[in-house]
């Protein structure tokens, strides 16, 4: 298959819609340093399981990455972690609820639906801190760059605006301390979160930095390396189909049919399993939060290739 004529007919068809009818839904507003973000951006690359690329419109220019970091502070916490000391605090079930929620925690006593949502994502943290301690940003950015093959940075402005106004990710934190489920000081843990969302990444070096996820583990450049398992990675692509996108796995899954991550920077990363990586990014978004020409990018990705794990 001609991947890199596929990208580019894509993007081109999106182009032609934002510039008819400007783009649909809103960039992020809640963090004041993405609200700045245009929104006409559309990206795309893939990678291919033996290392071909494919980058078209906006696809080399770095963004936000925010929740898609999720998958891989999740990845070193399963390579480092028992399965005891991981999932004894976070659970595996989608929460059919807004990514930032807090009324299943209250609920379910602290322990967070799965890894994905913010709760989930911060109980991660809470084990990196335990792992890495202060050196935790350190080792994901390290991480990120040895899996792309370049280094890998913070965008440091996104780190302080959210921080400045993460006011329901500190509720989240606080809530889940004072049910026993946070081991370390909350400032410390939301410092790590709100950094790995702060990565600054472009699709084609998302494409390659998740290119174990379609190698059975493999490491996505060096021949004989392995980040996880065949099964670690499997179970990884499965929580991504069923928790991704938050309230909108069910339609994402139905639509088009891929383990997905999004991030409210307008990215999400699919999977196709031992075939490749793609990612597509525009910043506006729908009100699940996932990017709306993202989602038609994948769309019409899967549609015309006929890729898809049904
Ligand atoms: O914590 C937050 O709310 C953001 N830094 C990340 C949320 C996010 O990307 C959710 N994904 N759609």
């Amino acid at each position: 298959m001609d991947f890199q004529a596929i990208l580019e007919e894509i993007t081109a068809t999106l182009q032609a819609e934002l510039r008819a009818h400007g783009p649909r839904g809103e960039v992020a507003q809640y963090i004041p340093a993405l609200a700045r973000v245009p929104a006409g951006h559309i990206g795309m690359a893939l990678r291919t399981c033996d290392g071909q690329e494919a980058v078209a419109g906006d696809g080399a220019l770095p963004f936000s990455i925010q929740s898609i970091s999720k998958v891989f502070t999740l990845t070193l916490a399963m390579q480092h972690l028992s399965e005891e000391q991981l999932w004894s605090r976070i659970g595996r079930e989608p929460s059919g609820t807004a990514f930032n929620s807090l009324v299943q925690l209250e609920f379910e006593h602290g322990t967070p639906r799965n890894p994905f949502i913010n709760a989930g994502a911060i109980a991660v943290a809470d084990r990196l801190v335990g792992l890495y301690g202060d050196a935790a940003c350190a080792q994901l950015s390290a991480f990120l760059s040895d899996l792309s093959g370049e280094p890998i940075g913070y965008d440091e402005e996104v780190a302080a605006s959210e921080a400045a106004t993460g006011f329901r990710n500190q509720a989240l934190a606080n809530f889940m301390k004072s049910f026993g489920r946070v081991d370390h000081a909350v400032d410390t843990v939301l410092d790590l979160y709100f950094h790995q969302c702060a990565l600054s990444m472009s699709c084609l070096q998302l494409a390659r930095a998740a290119a174990y996820l379609s190698r059975d583990g493999a490491h996505p450049v060096r021949p004989g390396a392995h980040i996880m398992t065949e099964r670690q990675t499997r179970r990884i692509n499965s929580l991504m189909l069923t928790c991704g996108t938050y309230d909108a796995a069910g339609e994402f899954a139905y639509r088009i049919g891929l383990p997905c991550k999004s991030g409210v920077g307008g990215g999400i990363l699919a999977v196709v399993p031992d075939h490749l990586t793609l990612v597509v990014w525009s910043p506006a978004l729908d009100e699940t939060g996932n990017s709306v020409l993202g989602q038609k990018a994948l769309e019409l990705f899967t549609r015309r290739t006929g890729l898809s794990i049904f």
